[in-house]
């Protein structure tokens, strides 16, 4: 099985969690980078917006999925829903046949149901098997450290290697 993990991250704690995650699995990681960079509380407004009406954003590249077998996709829940370059990637990538579990950060407690449901529905219409969403929280003012995100990322590995 190959496994890839594609992270788009705004201010570093997806990132901090794909980190960990691949070095739990010893797997490649891909940083999808948007071409127009955000800043403060403009780019927060903006993004947020963005997110709810599923607009996308141009990112500098997009991986090469044709070895991959598992995609494991991360992202921070915006507006409880996708961000604009994770929309770019479902939209332009071929993840037909690949079997897909995606990881969220956010702040909130709720269970993202309606971000699960959205990728259920996004990777099913594109010929993948979406299998699972883990969800992070990390609450307001907290900067998330790849040793932080450890031990937990460290049970999303034991699920994804499990195949569950
Ligand atoms: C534009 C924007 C919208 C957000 N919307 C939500 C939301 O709807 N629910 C939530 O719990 N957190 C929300 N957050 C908080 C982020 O999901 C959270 O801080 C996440 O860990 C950030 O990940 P990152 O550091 O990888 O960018 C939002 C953050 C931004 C910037």
């Amino acid at each position: 099985m190959n496994y890839k993990i594609v992270v788009y991250s705004w201010t570093g704690n997806t990132a901090a969690c794909a980190v960990s995650l691949q070095n739990h699995m010893d797997i490649d990681a891909f940083l999808l980078v948007e071409e127009k960079e955000r800043r403060g509380n403009q780019g927060f407004a903006l993004g947020g917006t963005q997110a709810s009406l599923g607009v996308k954003s141009k990112v500098k590249e997009l991986p090469d999925l044709s070895d991959t077998d598992v995609l494991i996709l991360g992202m921070p829940l915006w507006a409880g829903t996708t961000p604009p370059a994770i929309n770019t990637f479902l939209q332009q990538c071929d993840i037909n046949g690949k079997k897909v579990y995606a990881f969220c950060t956010q702040q909130s407690r709720d269970a993202s149901k309606k971000l699960e449901r959205k990728l259920s529905r996004v990777v099913t219409k594109k010929g993948g098997a979406f299998l699972h969403l883990f969800v992070m929280r990390v609450p307001h003012g907290k900067q998330l450290s790849v040793e932080d995100a450890g031990k937990i990322t460290e049970k999303w590995a034991e699920r994804i290697r499990a195949g569950g």
